[in-house]
């Protein structure tokens, strides 16, 4: 790793960054959310451009000496554009949170209403929770999942969306397993004269590439992060299809919530468009999904209750709580100690706490970068199986962590990284 300097100058930032190295080489990432990056999207990333203020937008900038970066924001732009079919590109967020705040600066005022995903059912902080700017300075409504069926319940949407008349419709989830209708959410925003925000934070990878449905041509704002399925840095990015909605976009980046731009992400973030825009990208993606399937099927096999029955994309939802009387959080700390990192959830109508939760989410995207297929899938159902119903035996939990080393030794991380 290039930052094998600080060993002498900053110890105590080298061998934490080390054991990090070492976290991730040695440990099963399941966490739906995160990803690994190729060497060349991290080699842009700790580019000199960390270096350079560049306030304002290509040719129009507050700064001198913003050659360069324009130019790299310019491609960055406009691969982007052509990934996803759109007319109109903001590269500059800074994360996802702070796409979706810019949008909320663009369609309503402080006080007004908007609908979005009740946060317990899948949705996102940012679309609404009490602490969070979008439920401090905004009126959140939420909507959620059909108890019976766990799938967004269009009709109960439209009925909301009818009674609060709100100014801005926010599609999109951080932890929902099945295909989300944007056409549906059209059809109603448009019904009561409402602004749709898709924010596809999760599914951009699997939309970049067909999965899913996209939402270009029915949201007027599409937000994103750059970092889950679409492999890029941590980062955000808002797509825009008028004219007028992406020049008010761009004001509300810059200056309504954002100063200078972080350049060096955003040549790490034209390094990971370019790289989405190769064909190897579909098949990285295809394998996302048949790897979710296996796994979701092998923890239906061995008795789990999945939210929904299954996924339709990246993630799956798993029911501790019911079947194996653990709550999510005591999941996640059981399967941490075998090396295999995941994160508690709340499930909806969750019966315990937010903080304790009922199951876990798992996604597949970091260990299909990492190489992992079909079969090592099934064997990581039944590892996490055998974990969770063995928990209080120390030997299987020991067979179990010896298994998960071996799986990472097979796919060690720098296969997959380009030189
Ligand atoms: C749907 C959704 N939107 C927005 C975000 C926020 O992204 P960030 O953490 O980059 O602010 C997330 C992150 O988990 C998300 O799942």
């Amino acid at each position: 790793m290039p930052y094998e300097l600080l060993k002498e100058s900053d110890p105590e930032v080298y061998f934490a960054l080390k054991r990090e190295d070492e976290r991730q080489e040695n440990h099963l990432e399941l966490i739906a959310s995160e990803n690994f990056v190729s060497q060349a999207v991290l080699t842009a990333y700790t580019s000199t451009l960390t270096n350079k203020y560049a306030e304002g937008y290509p040719g129009k900038r507050y700064y001198g000496g913003c050659g360069p970066a324009d130019e790299i924001e310019n491609l960055a732009r406009e691969r982007l554009k052509k990934i996803f079919k759109a007319n109109y590109a903001n590269v500059q967020p800074h994360s996802g949170a702070q796409a979706n705040m810019a949008v909320f600066l663009a369609t309503m005022q402080p006080g007004d209403t908007f609908l979005g995903m009740d946060l317990s059912h899948g949705g996102h902080l940012s679309h609404g929770m009490n602490l969070n700017f979008s439920g401090l300075f905004f009126k959140p409504v939420f909507y959620g999942v059909n108890p019976e069926t766990e799938l967004l319940d269009y009709d109960k949407i439209y009925e909301l969306a009818e009674k609060h008349r709100p100014k801005l419709i926010i599609a999109g989830a951080s932890a929902y397993p099945r295909i989300i209708d944007f056409a549906k959410f059209h059809e109603i925003a448009k019904s009561v004269g409402a602004k749709l925000l898709v924010d596809m934070a999760h599914i951009a990878g699997l939309v970049a590439t067909g999965l899913h449905p996209s939402p270009v041509g029915l949201a007027d704002y599409i937000t994103s992060t750059t970092h889950k399925t679409l492999r890029g840095p941590r980062g955000g990015f808002i797509l825009t299809q008028t004219e007028e909605n992406a020049k008010l976009i761009d004001q509300r980046v810059f200056p309504g919530v954002q100063g200078g731009p972080l350049m060096h992400v955003i040549a790490a973030k034209a390094v990971a468009f370019g790289e989405a825009l190769q064909s190897e990208f579909l098949s990285y993606q295809k394998q996302v999904v048949q790897n979710a399937q296996v796994l979701a099927q092998t923890l239906k096999s061995r008795g789990f209750r999945l939210v929904t029955g299954g996924t339709d994309n990246h993630l799956i939802l798993v029911n501790t709580f019911d079947t194996h009387h653990l709550t999510g959080k005591q999941a996640q700390e059981i399967l941490e100690e075998v090396g295999i990192t995941t994160n508690k959830n709340t499930l909806p109508f969750d019966k315990n706490k937010p903080a304790h939760g009922s199951g876990i989410r798992l996604g597949t995207p970091a260990l299909t970068t990492r190489g992992l297929r079909e079969s090592e899938m099934e064997k990581i159902g039944h590892l996490i199986a055998d974990t969770l119903e063995n928990h209080q035996d120390e030997k299987r939990k020991q067979h179990v962590a010896e298994e998960v080393k071996k799986l990472c030794k097979a796919f060690p991380m720098d296969r997959f990284r380009l030189p």
